[in-house]
């Protein structure tokens, strides 16, 4: 039998009605959808209505996650969330996640680490439920990042979207036990960011008028980057859960393009079929796009119990990180 650690005992997730094509967007800036989807392999994406916000997005997908894994909302202690656009800088998004239960009393904890943001959160809740401290916590991944696109820019804008993915954590022996995990970062400014809206850059009308309270990336750069740490990634998690990348059944990476996730996991000598790859659908929704990703694998029956599945994420700081889990 496995050692107890903490495991996932439940997954949901939530996308937003409205699908946006790339036809779409090529009405609102000069693009077209073979360029786009030659790029990147996206198709289509999530939007969010105007009166639909990150916390929603996260309720629904806890809710599902909870009822799935049959636990009362009440003995939740913690909930974390990985979010690039919170509702609010404060109250923060796990907040308002715990008031859509109608609860009060767990610790609600945001976590800023842009497109890494749901592998930081998994490896932190692991971390409390592995001591003690959480005997029950939910993770969620979950943005709205339509609010916070630059769709004057047809660099970045084609990629971004909405959408939210939990998980619930609690002590198992024989459920999505998480074997280890690890989480880098460095600084790179121009990579990605949002310059303003912080107490570096208030907002102000120049602010607003230059777009700088939405994302700015440079594109090119953070392909190179996140092919080479995706690669780095994979291998290093094998090796520190002993096992061989043959015995890996499937890696869930954060969907930010199709051809990084491709070319890396052929540097890492991992083959296309065993990749869960949704992006053609849903866009990159940061933090979300993982736990989506992961609950559309285990929901359709690809996903097994006693499959090795490695999460990985690459984004804003720079930031990346992985959990190899043992499902
Ligand atoms: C964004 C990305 C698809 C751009 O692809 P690219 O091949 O690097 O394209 P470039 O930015 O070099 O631009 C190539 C040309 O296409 C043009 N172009 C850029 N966006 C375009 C669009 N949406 N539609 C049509 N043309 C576009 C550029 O203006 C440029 O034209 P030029 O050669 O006449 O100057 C790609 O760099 C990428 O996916 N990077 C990673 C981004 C990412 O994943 N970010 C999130 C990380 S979590």
């Amino acid at each position: 039998m496995d050692k107890e650690g903490a495991g996932i005992v439940g997954v949901g997730a939530y996308v937003p009605e409205r699908i946006v094509t790339n036809d779409d967007l090529a009405k609102i800036v000069d693009t077209n959808d073979e360029w786009i989807y030659s790029r990147t392999g996206i198709r289509q994406r999530r939007f969010a209505r105007d009166d639909e916000f990150t916390s929603d997005m996260a309720l629904a997908a806890t809710k599902i996650a909870l009822t799935r894994a049959e636990i009362d909302p009440k003995e939740v202690d913690y909930f974390i969330v990985a979010t690039a656009s919170p509702d609010n800088t404060f109250p923060n998004t796990a907040c308002w996640v715990q008031k859509g239960l109608g609860l009060e009393g767990a610790a609600c904890i945001d976590i800023s680490t842009a497109c890494s943001g749901f592998v930081f959160g998994l490896q932190q809740g692991a971390a409390l439920v592995n001591t003690g401290e959480s005997k029950t916590c939910v993770v969620i991944g979950a943005e709205k990042l339509s609010a916070i696109t630059n769709f004057k820019d047809r660099g970045s804008c084609i990629l971004f979207a909405d959408g939210a993915g939990a998980v619930v954590l609690r002590k198992t022996t024989d459920k999505g036990r998480i074997v280890c995990s690890r989480m880098g970062s460095s600084f790179d400014f121009d990579a990605l960011a949002v310059p303003a809206g912080g107490s570096r850059r208030p907002a102000s009308y120049e602010t607003v008028d230059q777009q700088l309270h939405k994302i700015t990336m440079k594109g090119r750069a953070t392909y190179q980057t996140a092919v080479r740490k995706f690669a780095e990634m994979a291998m290093e998690a094998c090796k520190r859960g002993n096992i061989a990348p043959e015995q890996l059944s499937w890696v869930v990476p954060h969907q930010a393009n199709e051809h990084i996730i491709v070319s890396a996991m052929e540097r890492a000598n991992v083959p296309k079929e065993k990749i869960v790859m949704n992006l053609e659908r849903y866009g990159n929704t940061s933090s979300a796009s993982i736990p989506i990703a992961l609950d559309e694998a285990v929901m359709d029956g690809r996903i097994k119990r006693g499959q090795y599945v490695l999460l990985m994420g690459f984004g804003g700081g720079l930031s990346w990180g992985y959990n190899l889990i043992k499902w």
